[in-house]
Protein backbone atom coordinates (compact mmCIF):
# COMPACT_ATOMS: atom_id res chain seq x y z
CA UNK A 1 0.00 0.00 0.00
CA UNK A 2 1.90 3.24 -1.29
CA UNK A 3 -0.91 5.30 0.35
CA UNK A 4 -0.48 4.09 3.69
CA UNK A 5 3.66 4.25 3.67
CA UNK A 6 3.30 7.40 2.91
CA UNK A 7 1.07 8.67 6.00
CA UNK A 8 3.80 6.34 7.63
CA UNK A 9 6.68 8.68 6.31
CA UNK A 10 4.74 11.81 6.55
CA UNK A 11 4.05 10.57 10.79
CA UNK A 12 7.22 10.30 11.21
CA UNK A 13 8.90 13.84 9.38
CA UNK A 14 6.09 15.26 10.97
CA UNK A 15 7.57 14.44 14.45
CA UNK A 16 10.71 16.38 14.06
CA UNK A 17 9.62 20.01 11.96
CA UNK A 18 6.57 21.43 10.21
CA UNK A 19 6.29 19.58 6.69
CA UNK A 20 7.84 20.83 3.52
CA UNK A 21 4.74 20.40 1.38
CA UNK A 22 7.37 21.08 -1.73
CA UNK A 23 8.48 17.67 -1.03
CA UNK A 24 5.01 16.23 -2.91
CA UNK A 25 3.40 19.40 -4.00
CA UNK A 26 3.99 21.99 -5.65
CA UNK A 27 1.33 25.02 -5.07
CA UNK A 28 1.21 28.15 -6.94
CA UNK A 29 1.53 30.84 -4.42
CA UNK A 30 0.61 33.92 -6.25
CA UNK A 31 -2.50 32.03 -7.57
CA UNK A 32 -3.38 31.30 -4.30
CA UNK A 33 -2.99 34.45 -3.38
CA UNK A 34 -5.60 35.95 -5.90
CA UNK A 35 -7.89 33.24 -4.80
CA UNK A 36 -7.62 34.15 -1.43
CA UNK A 37 -7.28 30.75 0.20
CA UNK A 38 -7.12 30.25 4.13
CA UNK A 39 -7.07 26.89 5.89
CA UNK A 40 -10.94 27.30 5.90
CA UNK A 41 -11.27 27.01 1.88
CA UNK A 42 -8.41 24.52 0.65
CA UNK A 43 -11.70 22.14 0.93
CA UNK A 44 -13.98 23.77 -1.18
CA UNK A 45 -11.41 23.34 -3.94
CA UNK A 46 -9.33 19.83 -2.41
CA UNK A 47 -9.69 17.17 -0.68
CA UNK A 48 -6.73 18.36 1.78
CA UNK A 49 -9.03 16.95 4.94
CA UNK A 50 -9.29 13.83 2.97
CA UNK A 51 -5.67 13.29 2.56
CA UNK A 52 -4.09 14.67 5.69
CA UNK A 53 -4.94 15.25 9.04
CA UNK A 54 -4.82 19.17 9.83
CA UNK A 55 -4.01 19.40 13.58
CA UNK A 56 -6.96 22.42 14.21
CA UNK A 57 -5.53 23.20 17.79
CA UNK A 58 -1.91 23.79 16.36
CA UNK A 59 -3.76 25.72 12.82
CA UNK A 60 -6.57 27.94 12.64
CA UNK A 61 -9.35 28.52 9.77
CA UNK A 62 -8.14 31.88 9.43
CA UNK A 63 -4.21 31.14 8.32
CA UNK A 64 -4.01 32.38 5.02
CA UNK A 65 -1.87 30.22 2.10
CA UNK A 66 0.94 32.95 2.62
CA UNK A 67 1.04 31.92 6.11
CA UNK A 68 1.35 28.41 5.32
CA UNK A 69 4.37 29.31 3.64
CA UNK A 70 6.32 30.81 7.12
CA UNK A 71 6.29 26.99 8.31
CA UNK A 72 5.86 25.03 5.35
CA UNK A 73 8.17 25.13 2.51
CA UNK A 74 5.33 25.17 -0.33
CA UNK A 75 6.82 25.85 -3.63
CA UNK A 76 10.82 25.47 -4.89
C1 LIG B 1 3.14 28.38 12.93
C2 LIG B 1 3.56 27.37 11.99
C3 LIG B 1 2.51 26.77 11.08
C4 LIG B 1 1.63 27.42 10.23
C5 LIG B 1 1.43 28.93 10.05
C6 LIG B 1 0.95 26.39 9.50
N1 LIG B 1 1.37 25.16 9.90
FE1 LIG B 1 0.74 23.36 9.20
N2 LIG B 1 1.83 22.39 10.61
C7 LIG B 1 2.73 22.99 11.45
C8 LIG B 1 3.35 21.97 12.30
C9 LIG B 1 4.41 22.22 13.37
C10 LIG B 1 2.76 20.75 11.91
C11 LIG B 1 3.02 19.39 12.54
C12 LIG B 1 4.22 18.76 11.97
C13 LIG B 1 3.88 18.32 10.62
O1 LIG B 1 3.19 17.28 10.50
O2 LIG B 1 4.27 19.00 9.66
C14 LIG B 1 1.84 21.04 10.82
C15 LIG B 1 1.10 20.10 10.14
C16 LIG B 1 0.38 20.34 8.98
C17 LIG B 1 -0.20 19.36 8.10
C18 LIG B 1 -0.11 17.87 8.30
C19 LIG B 1 1.09 17.39 7.56
C20 LIG B 1 1.21 15.93 7.73
O3 LIG B 1 2.29 15.51 8.19
O4 LIG B 1 0.26 15.21 7.38
C21 LIG B 1 -0.80 20.00 7.08
C22 LIG B 1 -1.53 19.39 5.88
C23 LIG B 1 -0.63 21.41 7.31
N3 LIG B 1 0.09 21.59 8.46
C24 LIG B 1 -1.13 22.40 6.49
C25 LIG B 1 -1.05 23.74 6.76
C26 LIG B 1 -1.72 24.74 5.98
C27 LIG B 1 -2.60 24.47 4.77
C28 LIG B 1 -1.43 25.94 6.55
C29 LIG B 1 -1.92 27.31 6.13
C30 LIG B 1 -3.37 27.46 5.97
C31 LIG B 1 -0.55 25.68 7.68
N4 LIG B 1 -0.35 24.33 7.78
C32 LIG B 1 0.00 26.65 8.51
C33 LIG B 1 3.01 24.34 11.54
C34 LIG B 1 2.32 25.34 10.87
C1 LIG C 1 4.90 12.73 1.61
C2 LIG C 1 4.14 13.40 0.57
C3 LIG C 1 3.23 14.55 0.93
C4 LIG C 1 3.56 15.71 1.61
C5 LIG C 1 4.88 16.08 2.24
C6 LIG C 1 2.38 16.52 1.58
N1 LIG C 1 1.38 15.88 0.90
FE1 LIG C 1 -0.42 16.65 0.41
N2 LIG C 1 -0.98 14.91 -0.45
C7 LIG C 1 -0.18 13.78 -0.55
C8 LIG C 1 -0.96 12.69 -1.12
C9 LIG C 1 -0.47 11.28 -1.40
C10 LIG C 1 -2.25 13.23 -1.38
C11 LIG C 1 -3.47 12.50 -1.96
C12 LIG C 1 -3.32 12.27 -3.42
C13 LIG C 1 -3.52 13.55 -4.18
O1 LIG C 1 -4.65 14.06 -4.20
O2 LIG C 1 -2.54 14.06 -4.77
C14 LIG C 1 -2.22 14.62 -0.97
C15 LIG C 1 -3.27 15.51 -1.12
C16 LIG C 1 -3.23 16.85 -0.78
C17 LIG C 1 -4.23 17.83 -1.07
C18 LIG C 1 -5.51 17.56 -1.82
C19 LIG C 1 -5.20 17.60 -3.31
C20 LIG C 1 -6.44 17.68 -4.13
O3 LIG C 1 -6.35 18.25 -5.23
O4 LIG C 1 -7.49 17.19 -3.69
C21 LIG C 1 -3.83 19.03 -0.58
C22 LIG C 1 -4.55 20.36 -0.68
C23 LIG C 1 -2.56 18.80 0.03
N3 LIG C 1 -2.20 17.48 -0.11
C24 LIG C 1 -1.85 19.77 0.70
C25 LIG C 1 -0.64 19.57 1.33
C26 LIG C 1 0.02 20.56 2.14
C27 LIG C 1 -0.52 21.95 2.44
C28 LIG C 1 1.18 19.99 2.56
C29 LIG C 1 2.24 20.61 3.46
C30 LIG C 1 1.78 20.95 4.82
C31 LIG C 1 1.24 18.65 2.00
N4 LIG C 1 0.11 18.43 1.28
C32 LIG C 1 2.30 17.78 2.17
C33 LIG C 1 1.13 13.69 -0.17
C34 LIG C 1 1.85 14.66 0.50
C1 LIG D 1 -10.61 28.54 -5.39
C2 LIG D 1 -10.05 27.20 -5.42
C3 LIG D 1 -8.82 26.89 -4.59
C4 LIG D 1 -8.65 27.11 -3.25
C5 LIG D 1 -9.60 27.79 -2.27
C6 LIG D 1 -7.40 26.51 -2.91
N1 LIG D 1 -6.80 25.96 -4.03
FE1 LIG D 1 -5.07 24.89 -4.09
N2 LIG D 1 -5.21 24.75 -6.13
C7 LIG D 1 -6.25 25.26 -6.89
C8 LIG D 1 -5.94 25.05 -8.28
C9 LIG D 1 -6.83 25.46 -9.46
C10 LIG D 1 -4.68 24.40 -8.34
C11 LIG D 1 -3.89 23.99 -9.58
C12 LIG D 1 -4.45 22.73 -10.16
C13 LIG D 1 -4.10 21.57 -9.33
O1 LIG D 1 -2.90 21.24 -9.24
O2 LIG D 1 -5.01 20.96 -8.72
C14 LIG D 1 -4.27 24.19 -6.97
C15 LIG D 1 -3.13 23.51 -6.59
C16 LIG D 1 -2.79 23.22 -5.26
C17 LIG D 1 -1.78 22.32 -4.83
C18 LIG D 1 -0.90 21.49 -5.74
C19 LIG D 1 -1.65 20.20 -6.04
C20 LIG D 1 -0.74 19.03 -6.20
O3 LIG D 1 -1.27 17.91 -6.11
O4 LIG D 1 0.48 19.20 -6.38
C21 LIG D 1 -1.76 22.31 -3.47
C22 LIG D 1 -0.86 21.50 -2.55
C23 LIG D 1 -2.77 23.24 -3.04
N3 LIG D 1 -3.40 23.77 -4.14
C24 LIG D 1 -3.03 23.57 -1.72
C25 LIG D 1 -4.02 24.41 -1.29
C26 LIG D 1 -4.19 24.81 0.09
C27 LIG D 1 -3.33 24.35 1.25
C28 LIG D 1 -5.28 25.63 0.12
C29 LIG D 1 -5.89 26.34 1.32
C30 LIG D 1 -4.97 27.19 2.10
C31 LIG D 1 -5.76 25.75 -1.25
N4 LIG D 1 -4.96 25.02 -2.07
C32 LIG D 1 -6.88 26.48 -1.63
C33 LIG D 1 -7.41 25.83 -6.40
C34 LIG D 1 -7.64 26.19 -5.08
Amino acid sequence: MKYLALIAALAFTGSAYATDCVECHEVNLEEHVEMEATLGTCNDCHGLADAHDVDMEMHSEELTITECADCHELSK
